[in-house]
Parts: C-alpha cells; sequence; structure tokens
C-alpha cells in the first residue's frame, strides 16, 4: 500500500518535511499616517490597527523595529482633499513628512509608499476625473509627480495601486530622470475590484462618492488577464509583482510565480483582516492559528513577501 503517513508520525519528522516556512523576513506591515498633531484612531472594524498622527506614531515603530518587521508600507490621510489629489505631490504634504521622520528617526526600516490618490480626491477616486470616469493619461502626469515627490522625502520603494495602464513605465522613467534610478518599484499588478477592501476605505476615508473603481480594477472572475496585466508591468520594468487580494486569489499569486521571474508579492487585505478578527472574537475561530494557516497558504501559493495587517502578532508568534 501506498502509506503517506509515514512522514506524518510526530512533530519532527513533519517538521523535517516541511516545504514552506512563513519568516519575519516576508513580513511588509501597512501603517495609516493621518495628518495633525495627537491622533491615535482605533479602526473600528479593523481591531488593532489605527491611524495615527506622526507625533503618536513612535510607539508603533518602535515595535515594528523590535520584532525585526523589515518594512512599512506607507498610507497617507490628508487635511485637505481636491477634486485632483494634489497634496499627494506636495513636498511638505502628510507622506512626505512621514517619511523623513521615519529616515531620520529610524534609519535602518525599509520604507514603502503607496502611490495613488483616493484617500486625496474628493471624491474619493484613484485619479482625475473626466466624463465621470478616471482619465488614465492624465491622472500618469500626476502619479509621476507623486512618486518623484516620494522619492526625494526618501522613500525606499514606490508602489502605485491605482491601476492607470502605463503606470510602470512612467514611474520609471520619472525616477530615472530625477535620478532616482535604484529606487524599486513595486507594482499593485493585479488588483481586483473587491468588496474585501471595505474596511481600508473606513480606515483611509477613501470610498468612492459615486460609482465604483471596476473601470480601473479588475473583474475578479479573471484569470487570463491577470496574467495580461502582469506581462506588461514585468515589460515596463516593476521590479516586483503584486496580486491583491490575497486569500480569494491565491490562484493568480501561483500563476505568476510560475510565470515571471520576478519576486512575487500579495496584499491580505483590510477584509481578510476584518473576519479573522471577527470570527475569533466571538470565539468562532482559533484566530491564532486561522491566521497562521492563511498566510501560510500565500507562501504556499507562491507568494515571496505578504504585506499583512497581521505582521505585529505574526512576528510575535515566529
Ligand atoms: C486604493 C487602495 C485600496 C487598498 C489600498 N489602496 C483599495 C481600494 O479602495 O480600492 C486596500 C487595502 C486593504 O483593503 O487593506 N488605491
Ligand atoms: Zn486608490
Amino acid at each position: 500500500m501506498f502509506r503517506t503517513r509515514r512522514l506524518r508520525k510526530t512533530e519532527n519528522i513533519r517538521r523535517l518535511v516541511r516545504e514552506t516556512k512563513l519568516s519575519v523576513d516576508d513580513l511588509i506591515y501597512p501603517l495609516f499616517i493621518e495628518e495633525g498633531k495627537d491622533i491615535e484612531t482605533e479602526i473600528v472594524s479593523m481591531p488593532g490597527i489605527k491611524r495615527f498622527s506622526l507625533d503618536r506614531i513612535s510607539k508603533e515603530l518602535d515595535e515594528v523595529i523590535a520584532l525585526n518587521i523589515p518594512a512599512v508600507l506607507l498610507f497617507g490621510i490628508p487635511s485637505k482633499k481636491d477634486d485632483e489629489g494634489s497634496e499627494t505631490w506636495n513636498d511638505n504634504g502628510v507622506i512626505q513628512q512621514a517619511i523623513r521622520f521615519i529616515k531620520k528617526n529610524y534609519p535602518n526600516l525599509y520604507i514603502i509608499t503607496d502611490v495613488c490618490f483616493c484617500e486625496y480626491t474628493s471624491h474619493g477616486h484613484c485619479g482625475i476625473i473626466y466624463d465621470n470616469d478616471v482619465d488614465n493619461d492624465a491622472t500618469l502626469v500626476n502619479i509621476a509627480k507623486q512618486s518623484i515627490s516620494h522619492a526625494k522625502a526618501g522613500a525606499d520603494m514606490i508602489a502605485p495601486s491605482g491601476m492607470m495602464d502605463g503606470t510602470i513605465a512612467m514611474v520609471r522613467e520619472a525616477l530615472d530622470n530625477s535620478g532616482f534610478l535604484d529606487t524599486p518599484i513595486m507594482a499593485y499588478s493585479v488588483k481586483y475590484a473587491s468588496a474585501y477592501y471595505g474596511p481600508f476605505r473606513d480606515a483611509a476615508d477613501s470610498a468612492p462618492s459615486f460609482g465604483d473603481r471596476r473601470t480601473y480594477q479588475m473583474d475578479a472572475a479573471n484569470r487570463d488577464e491577470a496574467m495580461r496585466k502582469a506581462t506588461f508591468d514585468d515589460a515596463e520594468g516593476a521590479d516586483i509583482l503584486m496580486v491583491k487580494p490575497a486569500l480569494s486569489y491565491l490562484d493568480i499569486i501561483r500563476d505568476l510565480k510560475n510565470n515571471f521571474d520576478r519576486p512575487i508579492a500579495c496584499y491580505n487585505v483590510s477584509g481578510e483582516y476584518a473576519m479573522i478578527k471577527a470570527a475569533a472574537k466571538n470565539g468562532w475561530i482559533d484566530g491564532e492559528k486561522v491566521m497562521m494557516e492563511s498566510l501560510l497558504s500565500m507562501k504556499r501559493a507562491g507568494a515571496d513577501i505578504i504585506i499583512t495587517y497581521f505582521a505585529k502578532e505574526v512576528a510575535k508568534l515566529l
């Protein structure tokens, strides 16, 4: 008889044949930075995650450093919005200040910035509106301005998340022309129009005020299209390809892993976090175990890097 159970007999043999391991080296921790003073607001639908103003964020960063988490992904919440999101390229904007603050006080922490507009536009869309839709090419110009402003402030890596076509080529050229030849780009290559973003939009105050994002984010039904989009980002020079959300899209993560010679990242998004937290709070699941199993499944699917709100909790358990 074929006996596959022989190699499951004890924890020691299971350790020896274990194929996938989670490591703190894999983790990126997202941070919400709000413009203003004395702000430390818990996000109701994301227990344990807060919006901080810069003067209150040191405790959080100390923890990230102590846990040896290599990188943070910054999201800004500005005090004023307009229809273009012009605060995004203000060299003294909330994110630019945050980058300088972190670089000065935590020089060893790797800083990745999310480049988008939805937290900064009065209409909540990820770019400039023309004719009731986001105008791709007009938005590209502003993506370049925002990226350069982040790089000038000291960002280590740029992560454009708006799903505009031509973004990676545009950002690469803009960075290169400004002397940032060595600043890598993490492409939100395959970003689906997903209901799993709900809690984030509360957290970042970025819900669209009309319509939805289905003219720029991908249809959840599509797998071939994911390859097409990743192929373009790869060709345009993305250094890392990302899939978002993670758990419902493990097949896409594996497709990218098998087809591209680039590190693959996935974004374990707010709704995935909220579901586990809510069920655990009710005593319906073992939150810690489900968290570890979920993140492990992302690695098994092929993710080299996981962006997750669980980063601190996971790091404590590893
Ligand atoms: C938008 C953006 C989104 C997230 C990060 N940046 C999604 C959206 O609102 O469409 C979601 C992250 C999460 O849910 O954790 N540029
Ligand atoms: Zn956006």
